[in-house]
């Protein structure tokens, strides 16, 4: 980024952010102004992120989202260098496996939950504890469509996002008035975590959206931008489908 725009006196934690969904709301949330620290487990690649979305607003702390010690690291290093945590955007999550719910490995399973669900809860709980409650804020979580509806073979998956939109709910109902908890529920956008759906196949992948194509990173990054602001003031547990339209498709023939 080349010229900073004037800082908005806001900080954001987003987990899950050296590359694709993470990393494209971090960069939307830097583009007005906000301060962020950015999760991820591989040491080099956060360091990479941290030096093009831009050193002197982004910290980068490494570890595993579920990993308690990490998430407490997290917290404290935003509180040391930036003063307070007004967002949370939990992103980090994991899709392991392929195939039916009557032969998913329960212990995979139980893992899937774990980072995808429980993360996102430790999370939710430090940064309540150590600036929403008293001071205010929002939080949001990146769901998936693949929770608002059966989707055959990543069953777990699925099921852990249906989780963390009911998650989303006893959050918002819990974190009232204070800080707003709302969710994202994306369908494919092009990332590595996606690939596989749409390698080699983009343009017939993109022909059953009814916008006509996958979804980018800048996509969810403005959802969450939007979720995160004044501009959405008025509304907490809620599901924000971005999709394409490809939800629209389920009352066609
Ligand atoms: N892409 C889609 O089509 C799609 C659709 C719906 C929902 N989503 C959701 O969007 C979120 C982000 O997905 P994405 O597509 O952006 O994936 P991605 O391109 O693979 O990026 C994932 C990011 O999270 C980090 N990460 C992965 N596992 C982690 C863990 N256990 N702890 C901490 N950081 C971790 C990765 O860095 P390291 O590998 O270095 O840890 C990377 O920075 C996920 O929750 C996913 O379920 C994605």
């Amino acid at each position: 980024m080349t010229e900073l725009p004037e800082l908005s006196g806001k900080v954001a934690i987003v987990t899950g952010a050296s590359r694709g969904i993470g990393y494209g709301v971090a960069e939307a949330l830097i583009a007005r102004g906000d301060r962020v620290c950015i999760t991820g487990r591989n040491e080099d690649a956060l360091k990479e992120a941290v030096e093009q979305l831009g050193a002197e607003r982004v910290i980068g702390v490494a570890g595993k989202a579920h990993d308690l010690d990490h998430q407490a690291a997290a917290v404290e290093r935003t509180m040391a260098a930036f003063g307070r945590v007004d967002f949370l955007v939990n992103n980090a999550g994991t899709n392991p496996v392929f195939g039916p719910m009557a032969d998913v490995d329960l212990n995979v399973a139980r893992k899937v939950f774990e980072t995808n669900v429980i993360s996102a809860l430790g999370f939710a709980q430090r940064t309540w504890h150590a600036w929403q409650k008293d001071n205010g804020g929002a939080i949001v979580n990146i769901a998936s469509v693949a929770g608002l509806a059966p989707s055959p073979f990543i069953g777990a998956y699925g099921v852990s996002k249906a989780a963390m939109i009911n998650l989303t709910q006893q959050l918002a109902h819990e974190f009232a008035p204070r800080v707003r908890v709302n969710a994202i529920a994306p369908a494919v956008v092009k990332t590595k975590f996606a690939q596989a759906l749409y390698e080699g196949r983009e343009e017939e992948a993109a022909a059953a959206y009814p916008l006509a194509r996958l979804g980018v990173p800048s996509d969810i990054g403005g959802a969450a931008a939007f979720l995160t602001s004044g501009q959405s003031d008025w509304v907490t547990g809620q599901t924000l489908v971005v999709d394409g339209g490809i939800f629209l498709n389920a009352g066609v023939g």
